[in-house]
C-alpha cells in the first residue's frame, strides 16, 4: 500500500496539470498553440502586456524581478523593458515590487462601470485558448457604451486596446449569428496580430503558474533518478543471489 502511495505521488508529480475548463459562452475557441519553453515569446508577451494592459490590469501575485529571473533578464533590463509605473513618491516602481496598475481602482470603476480584474490567475480560471480568442474577437457595435463588443465575451466592458495593431472588425453575420470581417486595416496583418496575441497569451499562462517551467524540468530529473535507481537495484539483486544459487 505504501509502495502504491509512493508511486501515485511520483506519477502525480510527473503529470502536468490539465488545462482548466473555459468559462463563458460555448462558442468554439481558437487554438492559442503557445509554447512555454519559448522564453522569447513569453518575453515579447510581457513587453506588450506592460505597454498595453498595465494601465488597467494588475498582476498582484507576481513581482517584476521574479519574471525577470525566469526569463533570464537582469534587474536593469527588467526596469527598462517592463516597469512603466511610478510609486506614491513619483519614483519608478522598484523591480522587487508586486505588479500594480498605473490607474487608481476608483477611476477604473468610474470610467468603465466595473474595475478591470487582476489578471495573474486568469489563464488558470479561463483557458489560454479563451484569452487568445477573446483578444482577437472585438468588433464595432454602436449599441454598446464603448462602441465595441466581443464575440467570445458578450457585452465585455473592456475597450479594444489593440485596435491600432489589429484594425476594426464588424459583425456581418445574419440572424443573430456572429461573423467577423475586417473593415478597417490596422498596422499589422492578421497573421502578425495573431502572433502578438499568442505572445501575450503565453505570458499570461506563464504568470498564472510560474512554477510550471520548473516542475517540467524537475519531472525529467525524477525520471532519470528512477532509471539509474532501477539499474543499481537490479545489479545489487544479482550480486546477492549469486552466492545462494
Ligand atoms: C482601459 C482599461 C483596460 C485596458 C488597457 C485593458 N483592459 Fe482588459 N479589461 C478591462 C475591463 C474593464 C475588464 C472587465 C470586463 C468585463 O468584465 O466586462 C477587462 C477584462 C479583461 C479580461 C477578462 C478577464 C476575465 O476573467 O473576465 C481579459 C483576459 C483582459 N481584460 C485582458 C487584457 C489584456 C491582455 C490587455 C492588454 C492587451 C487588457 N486587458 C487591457 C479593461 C482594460
Amino acid at each position: 500500500m505504501k509502495k502504491f502511495a509512493t508511486l501515485a505521488f511520483v506519477v502525480a508529480c510527473l503529470v502536468p496539470a490539465g488545462p482548466a475548463m473555459a468559462a463563458g459562452p460555448s462558442a468554439p475557441l481558437d487554438r492559442a498553440n503557445i509554447d512555454l519553453s519559448d522564453t522569447a515569446s513569453i518575453q515579447r508577451g510581457a513587453e506588450y502586456f506592460f505597454q498595453y494592459c498595465i494601465g488597467c490590469h494588475s498582476l498582484e501575485h507576481a513581482r517584476y524581478n521574479r519574471i525577470g529571473q525566469d526569463l533570464g533578464l537582469t534587474d536593469e533590463q527588467v526596469a527598462e523593458k517592463f516597469v512603466h509605473t511610478r510609486d506614491a513618491a513619483g519614483d519608478p516602481t522598484g523591480v522587487g515590487e508586486l505588479i500594480k496598475i498605473a490607474m487608481r481602482p476608483d477611476d477604473a470603476e468610474e470610467w468603465f462601470a466595473q474595475p478591470a480584474p487582476d489578471l495573474t490567475l486568469t489563464a488558470r480560471a479561463n483557458s489560454p485558448d479563451w484569452i487568445y480568442t477573446v483578444l482577437r474577437n472585438f468588433y464595432l457595435d454602436d449599441s454598446r457604451p464603448l462602441g465595441v463588443n466581443n464575440a467570445t465575451f458578450e457585452a465585455m466592458g473592456m475597450p479594444h486596446v489593440l485596435w491600432e495593431l489589429q484594425g476594426w472588425q464588424k459583425n456581418v453575420g445574419e440572424d443573430g449569428e456572429i461573423k467577423l470581417e475586417l473593415v478597417e486595416e490596422g498596422k499589422m496583418s492578421a497573421e502578425e496580430y495573431d502572433e502578438v496575441v499568442r505572445d501575450i497569451t503565453a505570458f499570461m499562462t506563464y504568470v498564472a503558474e510560474p512554477i510550471r517551467m520548473e516542475r517540467e524540468a524537475m519531472g525529467m530529473y525524477v525520471i532519470w533518478f528512477l532509471i539509474v535507481f532501477t539499474i543499481l537495484a537490479y545489479l545489487l539483486k544479482k550480486e546477492y543471489w549469486r552466492d545462494v544459487h
